[in-house]
């Protein structure tokens, strides 16, 4: 690890020197990005929860802890939902009892009713999140029930997580397309993240759940929800299916988000979403970020070793392009 960090800092691969002004000319596109990017970590939920083989607690837990060492401030930990739905994620209760919580660092759980809720909240959670779907048919197939019963779900949650001073954050899944629907109106999209915004979710996050939007379907789903929530209520949330995440998130940053959630090792993926791959790999992502001179806090040597960890349990290689690269550097 530490051979790896000599490394990264001799190439000067982790702060590329990178001078905003040195691109503003009238050629150049918007470089106004923002300095700092929350990243959030969803690794343990959105990846775990895909994996054939149910994954030991001990081991969500130690990787849990080193994405934590790593520097990251969020990290997605667990799912209070139906066992019977999600068997990758039975142990919720165990994985978050079981994680050292620390000062600045928040461990959300995703919740799809009130007793998801109400478990989350006797298991330790100070952050839940709700997860709605700009389309019917996925809504169906995801929570089992229309948009407009899931969002009725999610205010009975909203108003319970605010009694107990609960953050809680919104998801929209299948933002620019649906696994049987294809392409999703923005408008829909829209629609879904303003009744979430409205309940009392903190943040939305935007989920292309299959990976199949491109900049030029991402603009426009943008422009509609920003039109009626705040940019900096959102958050992106891109599977890497196509390839195109971080083109994604790079459009994103530059319309203004300032949150990217991603997974280590581009592990995951959604059950209930045919075909589709894991969320686009942490590693990717800072490395990017860092390379527009943008800040996230995460040291990058240290976030490969948690990525390495997992894949090594999996028995499988990363999902990252970077730590590929980095690591035959290296090797
Ligand atoms: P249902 O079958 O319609 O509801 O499931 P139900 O009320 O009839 O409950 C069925 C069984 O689950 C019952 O148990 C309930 O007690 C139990 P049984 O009597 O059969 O033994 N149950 C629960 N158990 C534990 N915790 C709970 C809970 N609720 C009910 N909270 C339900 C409805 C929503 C529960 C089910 O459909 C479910 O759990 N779905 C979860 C699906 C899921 O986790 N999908 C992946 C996450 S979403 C995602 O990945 C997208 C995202 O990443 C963004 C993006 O990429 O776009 C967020
Ligand atoms: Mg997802």
């Amino acid at each position: 690890f530490v051979y790896l960090s000599v490394c990264l800092t001799k190439l000067s691969l982790v702060s590329w020197p990178f001078s905003h002004n040195r691109l503003q000319n009238k050629h150049s596109v918007s470089w106004d990005l923002p300095r700092f990017v929350k990243v959030v970590e969803v690794g343990p939920r959105d990846g775990l929860q895909n994996e054939k083989n149910i994954v030991p607690t001990s081991v969500k837990i130690e990787l849990i802890h080193k994405l934590v060492a790593s520097g990251l401030s969020v990290v997605e930990a667990t799912s209070f939902v139906s066992p019977r739905w999600v068997p990758q994620l039975a142990d919720a209760k165990d994985v978050l009892e079981g994680i050292q919580h620390a000062p600045n660092v928040r461990f959300p759980v995703l919740t799809p009713n009130l007793r998801g809720f109400e478990a989350a909240v006797a298991a330790g959670a100070k952050e839940v999140a709700v997860f709605a779907s700009a389309s019917e048919s996925f809504s169906k197939s995801n929570i089992n029930c229309t948009i407009e019963e899931s969002l009725a779900r999610y205010r009975d949650v909203t108003s319970a997580a605010k009694k107990h001073g609960i953050r809680i954050r919104g998801y929209v899944s299948c933002v620019v397309g649906c696994p049987v629907e294809g392409a999703v109106h923005p408008s829909k999209v829209a629609y879904v993240a303003k009744e979430l915004y409205d309940m009392g979710c903190v943040e939305i996050s935007l989920g292309d759940t299959i990976g199949v939007g491109t900049p030029g379907r991402v603009v426009p789903m943008l422009e509609a929800v920003m039109a009626v929530v705040p940019a900096d209520k959102l958050a992106v949330h891109f599977h890497d299916t196509y390839g195109q995440a971080l083109a994604n998130i790079l459009v994103s940053l530059q319309m203004g988000i300032g949150v990217v959630d991603s997974s280590v090792s581009g592990l995951g993926g959604c059950p209930y979403a045919k075909g589709a791959t894991g969320n686009v790999a942490t590693e990717d992502v800072v490395y990017m970020l860092h390379g527009l001179g943008i800040e996230t806090n995460v040291d990058l040597g240290k976030l490969m070793d948690a990525g390495d960890y997992i894949c090594k349990h999996l028995d499988r290689p990363s999902g990252s392009k970077t730590a590929t690269a980095l690591c035959r550097l290296t090797a």
